[in-house]
C-alpha cells in the first residue's frame, strides 16, 4: 500500500458571502461507500488517537475545526500529512497504521468510515502488523 500526497483528496467548495458549503458524496468523491460516522472532539493537549491499524476498514479524514496531525505508515514508510481546512481531507486505505495527534484547541476530527464498528477488524499491535504486512496478508 502506498502512501503518498494522493491520498490527500480535495473536496467540492462552494463558496458563498452567506457561508461557504463543502460536501462528500461516497464513491464520487471518496472511493468507498459510508457505512459510518463518527467524530473526535475534546481532545485534551498532547494526547495521541489511533495507534492501530484495520484489516477492512477504509476512512477519510477531515478536520472541520482546529487542526491536527495522522501519521499513515504502510509498514515502510511513514508519512504525516496536517489537516486544518474542511474542504479537504484525507483517503486512509485499509491496511495502514494510522495514529492521529497534534489536536489543536477545538479540534473537530470528522471520520467517515466503510465498515461498521467491528472490534475484530482492529491489530493494535505494531509488531503483528508489520509481520502481516510482510507475510503479505494485509
Ligand atoms: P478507537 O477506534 O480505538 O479510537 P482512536 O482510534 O481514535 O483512538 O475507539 C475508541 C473507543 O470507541 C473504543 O472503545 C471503541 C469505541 N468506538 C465505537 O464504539 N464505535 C466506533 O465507531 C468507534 C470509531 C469507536
Amino acid at each position: 500500500m502506498k502512501v503518498n500526497e494522493k491520498d490527500i483528496i480535495q473536496l467540492p467548495k462552494n463558496f458563498d458571502r452567506r457561508g461557504n458549503l463543502s460536501f462528500i458524496e461516497g464513491i464520487n468523491h471518496i472511493p468507498f461507500k459510508i457505512e459510518r460516522t463518527y467524530w473526535i472532539y475534546d481532545v485534551p493537549g498532547g494526547e495521541v488517537r489511533g495507534g492501530h491499524a484495520y484489516r477492512q476498514n477504509q476512512e477519510f479524514i477531515v478536520a472541520l475545526s482546529g487542526s491536527f496531525d495522522v501519521s499513515l505508515d504502510n509498514g515502510m514508510v511513514r508519512r504525516t500529512y496536517s489537516l486544518n481546512r474542511s474542504y479537504y481531507g484525507l483517503y486512509v486505505p485499509k491496511g495502514v497504521w494510522r495514529q492521529m495527534q497534534n489536536f489543536s484547541t477545538n479540534a473537530l476530527a470528522l471520520v467517515l468510515a466503510s465498515v461498521r464498528f467491528d472490534p475484530e477488524d482492529y491489530i493494535y499491535d505494531y509488531s503483528l502488523f508489520t509481520k502481516l504486512v510482510k507475510d503479505a496478508k494485509l
